[in-house]
């Protein structure tokens, strides 16, 4: 029932007026049918470009992506608004869900999408609400759930028409940790027994570890492979924050090189302010980083 996902030397370069952000940069990674895999890693450094992309929702600038025998990254436009359709179920972190409607609405809305009789939408929407253990709720609207209900409904909303890909990203970000349990536990439980391929990015070590396997991105490629077991819970925070260390001293040094050239006389005024602010909002988004897993810096 799952699909196979290649990704290949992808590139995702994004352009607002002249600056330039190389989100991916040649990310190669492979997902097995009916796998379930957990993407880790820094702000910033691409997990959301790359759902999105393998999603269907964002172009590529480079690179391959493959889901079964569908190369996504060639498909025209046409082709992609089906492909988000029929093939992909996407997850995201907030307002999955359209407010004024109900719970048993907000599922039978794709299917809607696809011209499904009303008939087959009513009896599709009750199975599914009974997936995600739900069935009490299908009057619901979304301002009526608590956070981890509303994710078990987009959950829901994103099988609607039975994608053989899940796609989610930070399903359980805004979640406290017994609901993110409760909402991870969905996803496994769609994995296992609909055999849905998986693809879950999350900041919780706790969450990534439901994965058969994690991946960890770095400045937009693949940096590690992991197994759940191989890692320690510990160990790994640990690192992940060693990782953020690291590349704060490392700006930090590029930031005092800066002042060296500008003092040097080596770049302009103009190009030092540039170059400072980029530098200076991501420390401060590895700073925030720190500060939310409760390291003091
Ligand atoms: N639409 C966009 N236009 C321009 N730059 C973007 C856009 N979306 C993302 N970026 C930039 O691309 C890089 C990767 O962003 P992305 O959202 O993929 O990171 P992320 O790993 O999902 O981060 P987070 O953990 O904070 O969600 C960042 O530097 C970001 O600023
Ligand atoms: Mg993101």
């Amino acid at each position: 029932m799952g699909l196979g996902i290649i990704v290949k030397d992808l590139v995702k370069v994004y352009r607002i007026d002249s600056v330039e952000v190389q989100a991916l940069r040649g990310l190669s990674m492979e997902v097995k049918e009916g796998e379930i895999v957990s993407i880790i890693g820094p702000s910033g450094s691409g997990k959301t470009t790359l759902l999105n992309i393998v999603g269907g929702l964002s172009r590529a600038t480079a690179g391959m992506v493959r889901v079964g025998d569908i190369e996504v990254t060639s498909l025209n436009e046409n082709q992609l608004t089906e492909y988000r359709r029929k093939v992909v179920g996407h997850i995201f972190q907030t307002l999955n869900l359209i407010p004024t409607l109900t719970a048993a609405e907000n599922i039978e809305l794709p299917m809607m999408a696809m011209k499904v009789p009303r008939s087959k939408r009513i009896e599709r929407v009750r199975e599914l609400l009974e997936v995600v253990g739900l069935t009490g709720r299908a009057n619901h609207k979304p301002g009526e759930l608590s956070g981890g209900e509303q994710q078990r409904v987009a959950l829901a909303a994103a099988l609607a028409n039975d994608p053989p890909v899940i796609l989610a990203d930070e399903p359980t970000g805004e979640l406290d940790t017994v609901n993110s349990k409760i909402v991870v536990e969905y996803l496994l439980k769609i994995n296992r027994e609909m055999g849905k391929t998986i693809i879950m990015v999350t900041h919780d070590p706790v969450v990534a570890r439901a994965g058969d396997r994690i991946l960890r991105i770095e400045d937009g490629v693949i940096k590690a492979a992991l197994t759940p077991a191989q890692v320690s819970m510990k160990e790994r925070t640990l690192s992940f924050i060693d990782q953020i260390r690291m590349r704060m001293s490392d700006l930090e040094s590029q930031l005092r090189k800066l002042e060296e050239d500008l003092r040097a006389g080596r770049i302009s005024g103009d190009e030092y302010f540039r170059e400072r602010q980029k530098l200076t909002q991501t420390i401060n988004v590895y700073r925030e980083e720190l500060h939310r897993l409760g390291v003091v810096s």
